[in-house]
């Protein structure tokens, strides 16, 4: 099977099934819920970190990069999950953080304690520069009392690595091929576009540092030392690299096959369409014109110049994408079906991330005590100082923290969802009438299955080119897919209300092919309708 035919679902350990009552998600839980998968028909699953870690950043803070973190389980238990995945069909990609490691990992530590060789794995300064961290205040934080400061682009127990160092190359190239020898082929790279830093770090006060380290040409040629020395190695790996504020042109450069960095990329940017002027902690409504524009730009051109999109609506970063592109109160299945037609039908791979089957929706918390995230909390604050009362901040705080998608995964109605007999490590959201239980074979997981079985059943979905269509429509995302004689229409109404539209040249007797409705009328959209028309 190929890498366009494949289908990739993201499990976060911490908040997917916890099988010994501590409360945390385990890969015992995982193995346990294959068969589930393995019917919903995904192809690979990815992992987010189970390391050894002081969990500030949820694991993102690896503490020891070839070990098993005691609360997710140990090596028996790895091993029994890769091999039941193998029976069914099932295979892991990890997660791999080589942009930073936690201030507890002993590289830090002797780099603190005075060892030289390890301090130049880090990136110390005598002067901090202006740069902002991506979770609130400075990138800089002192080193230690030798009067000099370490770059953390994340969380100040996140310290970023120097991979102008040699040494700290072949280090990571280790972990990586570690893993590779338990069996795994599968890698996501975590902020991988960051890791090549300028020589010499300039302020830069407008973009509070951004452009001296983010997509610089130098990150190119780690990815393809990366590749050299590990995952291009094997024949099947798939790579996914999480790309920050990144470029169409980076991206399509990370991904041509040729070059031999990367099998696909995650941007973001259809994920700020509902920030206000580029600010997360705000709350605004989408902005669909938006949207539609650069999910036509991403396709269109990844496709013109050979790269290929990870295509994704949700993960352990982001509020559930039903509480912000659907009017969910009203429309949820329809929204749901919606949403999931309009990234499966579409150029690139498709993730979906653990509920998104079900419909799982934003836990709705009524205190901020409840969530957890660092980032969250650091919102909160600098909310409130910047003038916002209580109620203010918690209002954006719920509607944008990332503990909204890291809830634990409903699996029925009893206590906690079904998710432990322990106490939940975050609590588990209101809406537990949405779980596996009941909704397993419910309209939105049967159109997820379908959407699976077409892309591996016809080539227009996995292969076909893309182009927009209807590109002035006020509510409506449409695209075209070609793949020889075929052609595809696939058109989404993102609004809550019914849409009239002029059928496009080509389409007049396209018989329908996908459809989220019982029925079809032509050139109208039910709300959130999706319908794919397909002409010979
Ligand atoms: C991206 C990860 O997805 C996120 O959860 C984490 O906080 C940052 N990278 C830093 O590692």
């Amino acid at each position: 099977m190929t890498l366009s035919e494949k289908v990739i679902y993201q499990i976060y350990p911490k908040s997917f099934l916890d099988t010994t009552g501590n409360g945390i998600g385990d890969l015992r839980g995982v193995t346990e819920k294959l068969p589930y998968l393995a019917e919903l028909g995904i192809d690979m699953i990815w992992l987010n970190p189970f390391y050894p870690s002081p969990q500030k950043d949820n694991g993102y803070d690896i503490s020891d990069y070839m070990n098993i973190d005691p609360v997710f389980g140990d090596f028996e238990d790895f091993d029994q999950m890769i091999a039941r995945g193998k029976e069914l069909g099932i295979e892991f990609m990890l997660d791999m953080v080589l942009n930073h490691v936690s201030t507890e990992h002993e590289w830090f530590k002797k780099a603190l304690a005075g060892d030289k060789y390890y301090q130049d794995f880090f990136i110390l300064r005598d002067q901090p520069t202006d740069w902002r961290s991506k979770f609130g205040g400075s990138a800089w934080a002192p080193f230690g009392d030798t009067g000099k400061y370490y770059l953390h682009l994340y969380d100040v127990t996140q310290a970023d690595l120097n991979w102008r160092n040699k040494n700290v190359r072949q280090e990571l190239f280790k972990v990586v091929n570690f893993w590779r020898s338990k069996g795994i082929s599968g890698f996501r790279f975590d902020v991988i576009n960051v890791i090549g830093k300028d020589k010499i770090l300039k302020n830069n006060p407008e973009f509070e540092g951004k452009f001296e380290y983010t997509d610089k040409p130098i990150t190119h040629e780690y990815l393809q030392m990366l590749n050299r020395e590990t995952f291009g190695q094997d024949e099947n790996a798939i790579t996914v690299g999480e790309m920050s504020s990144t470029t169409i042109e980076n991206s399509i450069l990370y991904t041509q096959p040729e070059r031999k960095e990367l099998s696909m990329v995650f941007n973001f940017h259809h994920l700020k369409t509902d920030y206000k002027d580029g600010n997360k902690w705000t709350k605004a409504p989408f902005d669909f014109q938006k949207l539609k524009h650069l999910f036509h730009e991403w396709g269109e051109k990844m496709g013109q110049g050979g790269g290929w999109n990870a295509n994704f609506w949700n993960n352990h970063d982001q509020p559930r994408a039903l509480n912000r592109f659907v009017d969910v109160k009203n429309f949820r299945v329809k929204g749901a079906t919606m949403l999931a037609a309009s990234i499966h039908l579409s150029r690139g791979t498709p993730f979906i991330y653990m509920g998104e089957e079900i419909g799982m929706i934003d836990p709705d918390y009524d205190s901020i005590a409840d969530y957890k995230d660092v980032e969250a909390r650091n919102a909160y604050e600098m909310l409130i100082k910047q003038g916002k009362s209580e109620e203010e901040a918690f209002d954006i705080v719920s509607i944008k923290s990332r503990d909204n998608s890291r809830t634990p995964m409903q699996w029925d109605n009893s206590t906690n969802a079904g998710f432990t007999r322990g106490e939940p490590w975050l609590k588990v959201g209101k809406h537990t009438d949405i779980n596996v239980k009941k909704d397993k074979d419910g309209e939105i997981y049967k159109f997820y299955k379908k959407m699976i079985d077409l892309r591996k059943s016809e080539k227009i979905i996995s292969e076909g080119s893309y182009k927009p269509a209807l590109e002035d429509a006020e509510h409506i995302y449409a695209f075209v897919r070609e793949y020889g004689e075929q052609r595809l229409l696939v058109l989404n109404n993102f609004a809550n209300h019914s849409v009239n539209f002029k059928i496009p040249q080509g389409f007049e007797k396209a018989e329908v092919f996908v459809n989220n409705y019982g029925s079809y009328e032509s050139e109208t959209l039910a709300p959130y309708q999706s319908v794919a028309l397909l002409a010979k």
